[in-house]
């Protein structure tokens, strides 16, 4: 399945990383974690003091930098950061950082180059209506903000951080509106995509589900 593609669009924490990893398993395909480039741009502009909302700055960072991915662990210019893009230093920033024009063409050209060497499973905000118009299965995920904070909460205390649920209930509201109301490729579903609510779902459900509509396009069925 050299050139499949499936693309997986959705706000935070509705499930698109894991079950977008499952589903590249087990179809054989490369897992693309978008949302992990744009982390490790704001990850560096953090550590090297660059102000994240100064757009040439940060335009020039995400040019200058080597961002590898790998389904499990991430890289930037040499250095793992696989833990650190997901602080909640990182999560606060990461929006401002992605609205800016610059950054997206420079992390979108990556996202093609990847897609046009393999088959890839690519999650993110915009694959399906900006990085990847043409991709064979396009999948919208969504989950009501209440299950998605629940999500996220569990996964702090697993990790052994504390948490509050309110709190991160309107950190992810704010990130959904910057993602939402931003100029350039904000988070919408596109017109051809398959919504799936997962608030009430379980992962190997939605996989199923997912597996099923990529079954359905190999087979001509749509
Ligand atoms: O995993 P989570 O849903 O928390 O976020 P993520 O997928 O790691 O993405 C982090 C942020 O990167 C998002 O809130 C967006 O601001 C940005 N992003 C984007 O603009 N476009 C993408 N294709 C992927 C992520
Ligand atoms: O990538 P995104 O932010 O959309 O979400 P995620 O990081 O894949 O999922 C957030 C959390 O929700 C993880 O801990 C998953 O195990 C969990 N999850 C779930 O409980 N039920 C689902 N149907 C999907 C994810």
């Amino acid at each position: 399945m050299k050139s499949f593609s499936v693309a997986i669009d959705g706000p935070a924490g509705a499930g698109k990383s894991t079950v977008a990893r499952q589903v590249a398993d087990r179809l054989g395909l490369t897992y693309v974690d978008t949302g992990a480039m744009y982390r490790a741009v704001t990850w560096k502009a953090l550590r090297e003091q660059v102000n994240p909302s100064d757009e040439v700055a940060v335009t020039r960072l995400a040019q200058q930098t080597q961002i590898d991915i790998h389904p499990t662990d991430i890289w930037v210019d040499g250095v793992r950061v696989t833990e650190e893009i997901r602080s909640p230093e990182v999560t606060a920033q990461v929006s401002a950082v992605a609205r800016i024009p610059g950054v997206r063409e420079a992390l979108v050209e990556k996202q093609r180059a990847i897609a046009q060497k393999t088959g890839v499973v690519m999650d993110g905000r915009d694959i399906g209506t900006y990085v990847l118009p043409d991709a064979d299965v396009k999948v919208f995920l969504t989950a009501s903000i209440e299950e998605r904070a629940r999500r996220r909460y569990l996964e702090m205390m697993r990790r052994g951080f504390s948490a509050n649920l309110e709190e991160l209930k309107e950190a992810i509201r704010r990130r959904d509106e910057a993602d939402t109301t931003r100029e350039h490729a904000p988070l919408r579903k596109a017109d051809d995509a398959v919504e799936i609510d997962t608030t009430s779902r379980s992962i190997d459900d939605v996989v199923e589900r997912i597996l099923e509509l990529c079954r359905t396009k190999v087979g001509g069925g749509e």
